[in-house]
């Protein structure tokens, strides 16, 4: 059996389609402080509202939103993955996965009050069809938000531009500024319970030449200090 070609606009994330496991680890070591949780209740509370989470891979936040929101959906174009987080919620109401991409989700037009898409799909440059359809779904009133790296600043940051010498953070920073939206900076951490789940996380989210020059730099670490953007726009 030969697998479904991607669906068009889909961007390959090696880390949680090749590693699910090991990335639910990392989801469990980011921001135990619940620093970007609370930002966003500012920003975008989703309390008896519609959500949409955009690039839900296996739907480690769907849970969440559910807790309080009058529906959710997730919205995820790897398979599989779309298959995990149907499993994780099975059984939730008000719940959907769909297989779709951030740029066609087959959702109705103003159907969505907070949509929120972390680490997925809006890097910046190139999401130009998915802030289009965000036009489309969200409704009058309603918020996105998109959380992303913030590669200036924190010891993470600085591991990150090691990985990808060519990123240019202040590219991306503008176009989301020329789009109108705002920007959050918050200082989380990565929080891990022992070395080895530290090592296996730095495995699929750096080459391995990062990986062990940042082990090798302390070899007592489990965690990091971690910059990361929120960028939310209302509609
Ligand atoms: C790094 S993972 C983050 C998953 C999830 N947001 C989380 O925080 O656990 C990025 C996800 O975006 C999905 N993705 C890739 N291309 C996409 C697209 N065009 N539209 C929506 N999601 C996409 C990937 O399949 C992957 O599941």
């Amino acid at each position: 059996m030969t697998a479904e070609p991607p669906l068009p606009g889909t961007i390959p994330s090696p880390n949680v389609w090749r590693w699910p496991l090991i990335y639910e680890v990392e989801n469990l070591g980011v921001d135990r402080a619940g620093v970007i949780e609370s930002e966003l209740r500012q920003v975008a509370d989703w309390v008896g509202r519609d959500v949409v989470d955009l690039g839900c891979g296996t739907g480690f936040h769907l849970p969440r939103f559910a807790a309080e929101a009058r529906s959710v959906v997730g919205v995820e174009p790897h398979p599989p993955l779309a298959e995990r987080a149907r499993q994780r919620v099975a059984g939730m109401p008000h719940m959907r996965v769909l297989e779709a991409t951030a740029a066609a989700t087959g959702l109705a037009d103003a159907s969505v009050d907070v949509a929120h898409a972390r680490w997925a799909y809006f890097f910046g440059p190139g999401c130009e069809p998915g802030l289009a359809e965000l036009e489309r779904i969200v409704r009058p009133g309603g918020t996105a938000v998109v959380i992303d790296n913030d590669a200036t600043r924190s010891t993470f940051g600085g591991w990150f531009r090691r990985g990808l010498p060519t990123y240019d953070p202040v590219a991306v920073e503008c176009f989301w500024l020329r789009r109108g939206w705002t920007r959050v900076p918050l200082d989380i951490a990565w929080t891990f319970d022992t070395r080895t789940d530290f090592e296996a996380v730095l495995g699929i989210e750096f080459a391995p030449a990062v990986a062990s020059e940042i082990l090798a730099d302390d070899p007592e670490r489990t965690g990091v200090d971690y910059a990361v953007n929120l960028w939310w726009r209302r509609y």
